[in-house]
């Protein structure tokens, strides 16, 4: 598992950082009024004429009255007043700011929700150069991404803490949101939108490469899979045609084009599988396939009946996806 980190309170985007300072706003003028509230009230308990059961009642103040308590009262009004329509200003202007990030020469990524797996289209205006993975992103560092969001099925929510906030997927509904990773490094992200039974098990991560390192990424991803070499892998290749594999999933460069799972391409490329469930190792796929209930119950992905062979060959094939 690459872990990566998934911390709101580490911000590695300019708008995440913008969240993170209206946050720290909150927090510092919240727990000012928390603790003046305290106070007050402390002081009052404080004030309080002692009673017993025989002290006459003091209804001195229903004709005195108490300017000076009531003087009190307005100014704490007024003051409860300035610091709400602060705080809007504040939210206000962080919203802006999100919104006004500078976005020429953005990267485009369709991202769409799915029960329970993120899938990625890499758009481009060049329709040859357009690629599609699953449950990792990777991005250049300090390249503006702008994300158009799609909800396959149910409602998901993208958020990955460390690069900005949340944007629900919501099917029928076109939605987008944009970040931009200023240092390097994997950012966990995950489903933050109830979705079912596997919602937890919907993890995204985004990985912030040197410009150079994506760009070897994203022209590695274009290319079809590479062709199996060994006799082992032309056997796990023809196993995933002719079992149910294909009726699925997707690799480049093979018969397999289906798009109800994550397309496998390059799934060796990915460090786990199941939207962050296992690691993605030779023996962990090798359970995942003969049982992905096992892991992931409710998940689409059926177990396959496959001979010990069989099994060996077709991960065989996988684990050459390079
Ligand atoms: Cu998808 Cu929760």
């Amino acid at each position: 598992m690459i872990g990566g980190l998934h911390d709101v309170q580490v911000p590695a985007g300019v708008q995440a950082q913008a969240i993170f300072d209206l946050w720290h706003w909150l927090l510092v003028i919240c727990t000012l009024v928390f603790v003046a509230v305290i106070v007050a009230l402390v002081l009052a308990l404080r004030r309080a004429p002692r009673v017993a059961q025989d002290t006459p009642p003091d209804v001195s103040s229903l004709w005195r009255g108490e300017p000076k308590l009531a003087r009190t009262v307005w100014v704490a009004t007024g003051l409860s007043l300035v610091l709400l329509l602060g705080l809007l200003g504040a939210s206000v202007f962080t919203d802006r700011a999100l919104a006004q990030m500078p976005l020429a020469n953005a990267l485009h990524i369709e991202l769409t929700g799915h029960q329970w797996w993120w899938e990625a289209r890499y758009d481009d205006v060049d329709a040859s150069r357009i690629f599609t993975t699953a449950n990792e992103l990777h991005v250049p560092v300090g390249r503006p991404v702008i994300v158009s969001l799609a909800g396959a099925d149910v409602i998901h929510s993208f958020w990955v803490p460390s690069l900005t906030g949340k944007k629900d997927l919501i099917p029928g509904r076109d939605a987008k949101v944009s970040f931009r990773a200023d240092r390097p490094g994997v950012y966990r992200g995950q489903c933050a939108e109830y979705c079912g039974y596997q919602h937890a098990h919907m993890v995204l991560y985004v990985i912030a490469d040197a410009p150079d390192d994506y760009e070897r990424w994203a022209s590695h991803q274009r290319e079809p899979a590479v062709a199996p070499v060994t006799a082992e892998q032309i056997r796990g290749r023809d196993l995933f045609i002719e079992k149910s594999c294909a009726m699925c999933h997707a690799i480049d460069g093979t018969p397999a084009q289906a798009r109800h799972a994550p397309d496998l391409t390059h799934l060796a490329t990915r460090t786990t599988i199941g939207a962050g469930t296992l690691d993605n190792d030779t023996a962990r796929r090798a359970a995942w396939i003969l049982d992905p209930q096992q892991f992931k119950p409710g998940a689409k992905m059926p177990s396959e009946n496959l001979a010990p062979g069989e099994l060996t060959a077709l991960n065989a094939y996988l684990g050459s996806l390079q």
